[in-house]
C-alpha cells in the first residue's frame, strides 16, 4: 500500500514543479501609456488638425513578440469619445478588448481606459486605428508588428532591417467636416492625396547587398493602392499572419485595411530609388513617393516613376490568386500551416452577404443584405453580458441577400461556437469592396466575376489558400471565404472602407455558447467602462 502513495506524492511533486515553471514562463507584459490629443501638422502643404498619440502622427509603432501581454492605458484628450481597435489582433476569448462600439463603451473626453490583451499565437504586420466617428481620417492610426518568438523559426533569413510603411489616401478636410458630409447623407469627395507614414517625403536607408523587410499597410479611408519600388522586385513573405509561397512581384495591390510584408534586396547600383504608392482603379491617379536610399549613394532619385500595372480588376484578381499558403512552413506556432486541412471540412452554414448603397429617408446609407447598421447606445457585448434585451436585433440581417428596400437596425447574426462558415461576399455594385472580420482570420478560397452560385465552389482553392483578416471584393464580382468560428465573442464584420462602415455596411457576428465558461471566454474586465443601459451595473 505504501508504494502507490509514494508514487502519488512523486507525481504531485512533479506537477507542483511544472505549475511553478509555467508561472515563471508566463508571457512578458508590456506597459504603455498613450495620450490622444489634437495637433496641427502641415501635410499636404497647408496646416490642418490631426489626431496625435503621444504627440506622434502617425501614432507610435507597437513592436511586440508573439504571446506578449499588452497593458495599454489610453487617455482621451479629444473633445469627443474615442476608441482604438487592433486591426487583425484576434483577441482570443477576449472580444471585451476589441475596441469597437459593439464591444466597448467609448472613452469619454478627459478620461481613460486600460486595454489588456495578448498577441496570442500571432505573427506579422498589423495596424491599429480609431474606430469611432471619422477619427481615422485625422490620424490616430499606427503599426502593430508582431515578431516571432526566438524558439519558433521563420521561413526566411532574418532581414538586415525592418521598415514600416503606412500608406493611405488622405483629405485636407477635418474629420468633423467629413463626418458632417456623411451625416448629411452625401458621399465623401475624392481624396486630396496619398501619404506614406503621414508624409509626402520619407527616406528609407539601407546598405547595398543587404535585404530589408517592408511592412506595408493600407491605413486609408477607401482607396485601393498599388505599391512598387523602382528597379527592385519584392519577395512576398507574409500576409496578415500567413506565411506565403515566396513569389517575386514588381508591384502589389494593397486594399483598404490590408497588410503585406515583403523582403527587398538592395542588389542594384548604388543610387536612390523611388518608392511609389498610387491609387488603383480611380479615374484620377493620386501618387505618393518616398525614397529608397542606398547608404553609399551619391545620386538622387531620377527617371520616370515605375509604372502602375496596365490592367485593372482582372489583373488584380489574378495577382490575389497567387497568394498561397506555404503548407510546410509554420506561422506563430511550431506546427506547419498545412496541417490544418481546412478544405476537408464541410461548412455548417453558407452565408451570402450582398452590399448595397441606397437612400433611406433621403440620405445615403450602405447596407448588408438590406440592413444598414446603426450603433446602439450600449455595447452589444455588454447588453449580452447583463442580459439586457432590446439593444440589438438577431433577426434583422439574414444569411441571404434580400430583395427588399434597405432598412436600418442594430443587426447581429447569431452563430454557434465551432460552426464552420462559408461566407460569400457578393458585390453587385461598381465600387471596390474591402471586408474585414474582427476576432478571426479566414481562408480566402475564391474570387470570381458576376454572380456567385454553388457551382462556383468547383473553382475554390481548398488546398493552399492563405488566411487573412481583410479581403477585397472586386466590382460586380464575388469573393468566398471559409472561417472556423473557434473564438467566442461579439465580432464586428465590416466594410474596411470607412464611409461604408460609418453609413451602415457592417454588423456583428455573435459567436455564442450557452454555457458560460472561462475556457471559452474570459470574464468581463474589472475596469470595464459602462455606458447606455448598463450604467450602474456591477461586473
Ligand atoms: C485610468 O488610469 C489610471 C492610472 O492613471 C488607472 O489606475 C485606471 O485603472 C485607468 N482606468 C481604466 C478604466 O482603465
Ligand atoms: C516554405 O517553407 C519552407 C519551410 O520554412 C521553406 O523551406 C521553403 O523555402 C518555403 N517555400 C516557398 C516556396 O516559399
Amino acid at each position: 500500500m505504501g508504494k502507490p502513495v509514494m508514487k502519488l506524492h512523486l507525481i504531485i511533486g512533479v506537477l507542483a514543479v511544472l505549475a511553478v515553471s509555467l508561472v515563471n514562463a508566463e508571457d512578458p507584459y508590456l506597459y504603455y501609456t498613450w495620450t490622444v490629443t489634437y495637433g496641427t501638422r502641415s501635410i499636404l502643404g497647408a496646416p490642418q488638425q490631426v489626431i496625435l498619440i503621444n504627440n506622434q502622427f502617425p501614432g507610435p509603432k507597437l513592436d511586440v513578440v508573439t504571446n506578449n501581454n499588452i497593458i495599454l492605458n489610453l487617455i482621451n484628450k479629444l473633445d469627443q469619445p474615442f476608441l482604438l481597435t487592433w486591426n487583425g489582433v484576434k483577441q482570443r476569448k477576449n472580444s471585451w478588448q476589441d475596441g469597437v462600439l459593439g464591444t466597448n463603451c467609448p472613452i469619454p473626453p478627459n478620461s481613460n481606459y486600460t486595454y489588456k490583451f495578448q498577441a496570442k499565437d500571432q505573427i506579422g504586420s498589423y495596424t491599429y486605428f480609431p474606430s469611432t466617428l471619422m477619427h481615422r481620417a485625422a490620424g490616430g492610426f499606427g503599426a502593430l508588428n508582431i515578431y516571432h518568438r526566438s524558439v519558433i523559426p521563420i521561413p526566411y533569413a532574418n532581414p538586415d532591417g525592418d521598415f514600416t510603411l503606412l500608406i493611405g489616401d488622405w483629405y485636407k478636410t477635418s474629420h468633423k467636416a467629413l463626418q458632417q458630409t456623411l451625416d448629411s447623407g452625401k458621399s465623401l469627395p475624392f481624396p486630396h492625396g496619398v501619404l506614406i507614414n503621414g508624409q509626402t517625403k520619407t527616406t528609407f536607408t539601407g546598405e547595398q547587398g543587404k535585404t530589408y523587410m517592408f511592412r506595408i499597410s493600407n491605413v486609408g479611408l477607401s482607396t485601393s493602392l498599388n505599391f512598387r519600388i523602382q528597379g527592385h522586385s519584392m519577395k512576398l513573405v507574409e500576409v496578415e499572419g500567413s506565411h506565403v509561397i515566396q513569389n517575386l512581384y514588381d508591384s502589389l495591390d494593397v486594399h483598404v485595411g490590408q497588410s503585406v510584408t515583403v523582403l527587398v534586396t538592395l542588389n542594384q547600383p548604388p543610387k536612390d530609388y523611388y518608392i511609389v504608392a498610387s491609387t488603383r482603379f480611380t479615374r484620377t491617379v493620386l501618387t505618393a513617393t518616398a525614397v529608397l536610399h542606398y547608404a553609399n549613394s551619391q545620386t538622387p532619385v531620377s527617371g520616370p516613376l515605375p509604372a502602375a500595372p496596365a490592367y485593372k480588376y482582372h489583373w488584380s484578381m489574378q495577382q490575389a490568386r497567387t497568394y498561397r499558403w506555404n503548407l510546410t512552413s509554420n506561422a506563430a506556432r511550431p506546427n506547419p500551416q498545412g496541417s490544418f486541412h481546412y478544405g476537408k471540412i464541410t461548412p455548417t452554414k453558407t452565408i451570402v452577404l450582398a452590399n448595397s448603397a441606397s437612400y433611406i429617408n433621403g440620405k445615403l446609407r450602405y447596407a448588408v443584405n438590406g440592413v444598414s447598421y446603426v450603433n446602439a447606445d450600449t455595447p452589444l457585448k455588454l447588453a449580452d453580458y447583463f442580459n439586457i434585451p432590446g439593444v440589438f436585433s438577431m433577426n434583422a440581417v439574414q444569411g441571404v441577400p434580400s430583395g427588399v428596400a434597405a432598412t436600418v437596425a442594430t443587426s447581429v447574426m447569431p452563430t454557434n461556437l465551432h460552426d464552420f462558415l462559408e461566407v460569400v461576399f457578393q458585390n453587385n455594385e461598381n465600387a471596390m469592396q474591402s471586408w474585414h472580420l474582427d476576432g478571426y482570420d479566414f481562408w480566402v478560397v475564391g474570387f470570381g466575376s458576376g454572380q456567385w452560385t454553388p457551382k462556383k465552389r468547383r473553382t475554390y482553392n481548398l488546398v493552399d489558400a492563405l488566411t487573412r483578416h481583410t479581403t477585397q471584393v472586386y466590382p460586380n464580382s464575388w469573393t468566398a471565404i471559409l472561417v472556423s468560428l473557434d473564438n467566442q465573442g461579439m465580432w464586428n464584420m465590416r466594410s474596411a472602407s470607412w464611409e461604408r462602415q460609418y453609413l451602415g455596411q457592417q454588423f456583428y457576428l455573435r459567436v455564442w455558447n450557452p454555457v458560460r465558461s472561462l475556457a471559452n471566454e474570459y470574464d468581463i474586465p474589472s475596469n470595464v467602462l459602462l455606458c447606455g443601459k448598463v450604467v450602474g451595473r456591477h461586473p
